[in-house]
C-alpha cells in the first residue's frame, strides 16, 4: 500500500480510537519505511509505538486510581536524566581512525548483526565498550557511528549530570536509565564516565562511591546481550580498576598522526568542494596541525573556509581557501591550548 493511503487509515483509526487496527497500520508503515531506505524514521516510529504499547499495557493492568500515574511519572524522570534520545545517520566513512580501531569496531558490529549465530554456540556477546583519549578525537562520533551502522536508537546520558548530591540518588538514577534502555534494546552512551570519581562521600559514611561502583557492576552483569553500553572519558585514570575490567573493549582515540591529518583535511574540504588558494607543501600544513585534535583542525579549517568565501572580491572565480588565514587560526588555537593547559 502507498504511504498516503496508509496515513489516511492511520488518521481514521486514530480518530475512531480503534487501537488494534491503528497498531497494525503503523506496523505496515514501519515496514514500508524500512524497505524504502528510511530506516531511521522507521526506528523512531517503532520506538513511539513501543512507548505507547507500554503505557497501554500499564493502563490495562491497573485499576482506576492505581499506580498508572506513578509509572508515567517514572518515565518522565528518566527522560530528565537522559540528554538525548536519537537515531544516527553516521557511518564508518565519517570517522578517521587507526586501522586497529576500525577493525575492532567492525568486529563489534558483526557480533551484533549476528547475535543468533553466537548464541547458538553459547558464546558471550561483547556489549560494553569504553572509549578514552583526549577531547575532540572522535569518541562521541564513534558512538554515533555504531548507532548508525547498527541502526539502533541511542540514549545519551551525561554522568556528570546524574551524579547527585543526595545520598543514594546516583545509584537510583543509573538503575532507572539502564532499566529503560534495556527494555528498548538501545545503546546507552554514557559521556564523562570519569564523573564517578566525583561522587562525594558523606561524613562518616565513606560508602557512597563504593555503592555507585557496585551498582554499575551489577547493572553491567544484568545487561541483556542486545543492549549496548558505550562509556567515554578523557580521564581513564580516574576510573576504578574493577570497573575497567568489566568492559569488553577499551579503545583509545588519540590525536591524529600525519596520515590522519591529511585524511581529516581531505574530508573537511571535500564536503564543501572548495580548493586551497595555493599549493602549500603538505608537510608544512601537517606540521601546523600537529598536536591539535581532529576537532580543532576541522573547526579552524571550516572557519578559514567561511572567511575566505566572504573575502572573495571578484564575482568570477570560485572562492579559494586562504591558506595563510588557516595557518594563523591554527597558530592561535595552539597558543590558546598552551594558555589553558
Ligand atoms: N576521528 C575523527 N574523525 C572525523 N572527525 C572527527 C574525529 N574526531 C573528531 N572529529 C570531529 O570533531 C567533532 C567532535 O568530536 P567528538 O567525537 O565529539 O570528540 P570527543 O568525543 O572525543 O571529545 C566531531 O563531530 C567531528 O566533526
Ligand atoms: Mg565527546
Amino acid at each position: 500500500m502507498v504511504p498516503s493511503e496508509l496515513i489516511k487509515e492511520i488518521a481514521k483509526y486514530g480518530l475512531e480510537n480503534d487501537q488494534d487496527n491503528l497498531y497494525r497500520a503503523l506496523n505496515v508503515l514501519i515496514e514500508h519505511f524500512k524497505t524504502h531506505k528510511k530506516v531511521n524514521f522507521a526506528i523512531q516510529l517503532q520506538s513511539l509505538l513501543r512507548d505507547a504499547l507500554r503505557d497501554h499495557q500499564n493502563t490495562g493492568m491497573v485499576k482506576v486510581g492505581s499506580p498508572q500515574y506513578v509509572l508515567r511519572e517514572q518515565d518522565r524522570e528518566v527522560g530528565e536524566l537522559i540528554i538525548d534520545k536519537l537515531t544516527s545517520d553516521y557511518r564508518f566513512d565519517n570517522l578517521v581512525c587507526s586501522a586497529e580501531i576500525k577493525s575492532e569496531l567492525t568486529y563489534f558490529i558483526q557480533e551484533h548483526a549476528s547475535l543468533d549465530i553466537l548464541q547458538q554456540y553459547e558464546l558471550p556477546i561483547s556489549n560494553k565498550l569504553i572509549f578514552y583519549g583526549p577531547s575532540g578525537c572522535g569518541k562521541t562520533l564513534a558512538a554515533y557511528v555504531l548507532a548508525g551502522e547498527l541502526k539502533k536508537m541511542m540514549v545519551v546520558v551525561n554522568l556528570g549530570a546524574i551524579v547527585s548530591s543526595k545520598l543514594g540518588e546516583t545509584s537510583k538514577n543509573l538503575a532507572k536509565i539502564f532499566r529503560q534502555a534495556a527494555r528498548e534494546e538501545c545503546i546507552i552512551f554514557v559521556d564523562e564516565f570519569d564523573s564517578i570519581g566525583k561522587v562525594r562521600d558523606y561524613g562518616q559514611d565513606h560508602g557512597e562511591m563504593k555503592r555507585v561502583v557496585n551498582t554499575i557492576l551489577q547493572l553491567f552483569d544484568y545487561l541483556p546481550q542486545q543492549s549496548i553500553v558505550i562509556a567515554a572519558t578523557n580521564q581513564i585514570d580516574m576510573i576504578d580498576d574493577a570497573l575497567l575490567r568489566r568492559f569488553d573493549l577499551k579503545l583509545k582515540f588519540d590525536l591524529p598522526d600525519p596520515a590522519h591529518i591529511k585524511e581529516i583535511i581531505a574530508k573537511t574540504v571535500k564536503s564543501n568542494a572548495i580548493a586551497f588558494d595555493k599549493e602549500v607543501t603538505q608537510t608544512s600544513l601537517i606540521s601546523a596541525c600537529k598536536g591539535l585534535s581532529y576537532y580543532s583542525i576541522q573547526r579552524t579549517l571550516v572557519t578559514a573556509m567561511k572567511r575566505s568565501i566572504f573575502q572573495k572580491k571578484d564575482g568570477t572565480n570560485m572562492p579559494k581557501i586562504s591558506t595563510a588565514l588557516w595557518l594563523s587560526l591554527l597558530k592561535k588555537e595552539k597558543l590558546g591550548q598552551k594558555k589553558s593547559a
